[in-house]
């Protein structure tokens, strides 16, 4: 950590954003654990809710006030985010100011997540046991498809043209590959797959191809290889135990990893990481808002757990994190889950269970 690293600050400040619809929910629950770790283990942490959401901003026409980004930079350690998304809001200009505006302005450039089976019950594929489910996306965050740079000529006519363009940069690139091998070398796993698809994206994808290449070099204990994104596709269902770490550009991790959410038993138990190493990272569940499951109970808080679980290791807390996992795997294979995993429970009643196994410390030591 460098000496301006907002994590070294003491406590360490967590920006709350709950959001929308099965964020707050969810954010409820990630917090009841959260809390728990925190008294466990005499963590450092600060809380600090923020009400940016659909509501407030049809309240108050605000998305993020000026000065908050800045705010979130310089004194906070991490942020926590439910998820975004409402449909009073068709053009999700509060969701795109809020999340991507956090991604991109304070150049989150790496999004972690990692796919991960904790039950074979919660695969959808034939004889595939937790061994062959357990690999990491790095997923570039900044650039590509994302960055919103396009337009429309004669615009609702019959003769309508629409542009958009994605961007990659060297810089881009090569910081999220060699992000994906540093963490492969720090965590032992022996092989980094790149997908793109530099066989139409003659350009950019080409640029990834190179860079990807020219990065692993260095990195001579790894096995470097590349795989057209639809055949990962293919691959991950086929396949999926050949994957240790898969880097990819922003548009595209985006979609495999709602497939990989599917491997490990559905959206509602991933959790992910948007990191720039030093620097204030943002933590939330890899779902959406899914506005019709909104206060009913019925919306699977794992995935913002394991979220927390993400940010307490990134703040250094690797033990409480470690912990938060072994919980969510514990009741997994209890089956005391929320119904889209095959259980029960309500959200808050799966939050509470999580809540009391990490005070308990029984799930400790995994
Ligand atoms: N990071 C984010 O905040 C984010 C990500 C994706 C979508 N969105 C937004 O969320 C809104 C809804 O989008 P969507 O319906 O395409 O995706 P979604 O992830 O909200 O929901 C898709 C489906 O997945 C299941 N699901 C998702 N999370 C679950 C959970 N925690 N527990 C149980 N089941 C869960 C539900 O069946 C749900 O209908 C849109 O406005 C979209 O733009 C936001």
């Amino acid at each position: 950590m460098s000496a301006t690293d907002p994590r070294l600050h003491r406590p360490q400040r967590i920006a709350i954003l709950p959001g929308d619809g099965i964020g707050r929910d969810v954010t409820a629950e990630a917090l009841k654990v959260l809390e728990a770790a925190a008294e466990r283990w005499s963590l450092p942490l600060e809380l600090v809710h923020f009400p940016y959401s659909a509501d407030h901003y049809l309240e108050t026409g605000i998305s993020l006030p000026p000065g908050q980004m800045e705010e979130f930079r310089d004194r906070f350690a991490a942020i926590f985010i439910g998820a975004y998304g409402d449909p009073r809001i068709p053009d999700m200009r509060h969701a795109a100011d809020i999340l991507l505006g956090i991604r991109f302005q304070l150049d989150l450039y790496v999004n972690f997540r990692p796919c991960k089976l904790y039950d074979a019950r919660l695969c959808p594929l034939a004889g595939k046991s937790e061994k062959d489910v357990d690999f990491v996306v790095f997923r570039e965050n900044t650039e590509g498809a994302y960055v919103g740079i396009g337009g429309n000529f004669k615009k609702g006519t019959p003769d309508e043209v629409a542009v958009q363009e994605e961007i990659h940069t060297r810089k881009g690139v090569e910081r999220i590959v060699r992000a994906a091998f540093e963490w492969a070398q720090a965590h032992g796993r022996g092989k980094v797959l790149m997908a793109d698809k530099s066989n139409v994206m003659r350009y950019g994808h080409d640029l990834w191809q190179r860079v990807f290449f020219e990065v692993a070099g260095e990195y001579g204990g790894i096995a470097a290889s590349h795989m057209y994104v639809d055949a990962l596709c293919m691959q991950m269902v086929k396949a999926p135990e050949q994957f240790e770490v898969i880097v990819t550009n922003n548009m595209f991790g985006d979609i495999v990893t709602d497939l990989g959410a599917a491997l490990q038993g559905g959206l509602g138990v991933a959790g992910s990481a948007n990191v720039h190493p030093g620097r204030v990272s943002m933590f939330e569940p890899v779902h959406g808002s899914a506005p019709k499951y909104a206060g009913t109970g019925r919306a699977n808080p794992m995935g913002a757990v394991l979220s927390t679980a993400l940010m307490l290791d990134e703040l250094g807390h690797g033990e409480a994190a470690s912990a938060v996992e072994a919980a969510v795997a514990m009741a997994i294979r209890a089956g005391e889950t929320t119904r889209d995993l095959g259980g029960s429970l309500s959200t808050s009643e799966v939050g509470d269970r999580l809540a009391r196994a990490v005070a308990a410390g029984a799930a400790a030591g995994r």
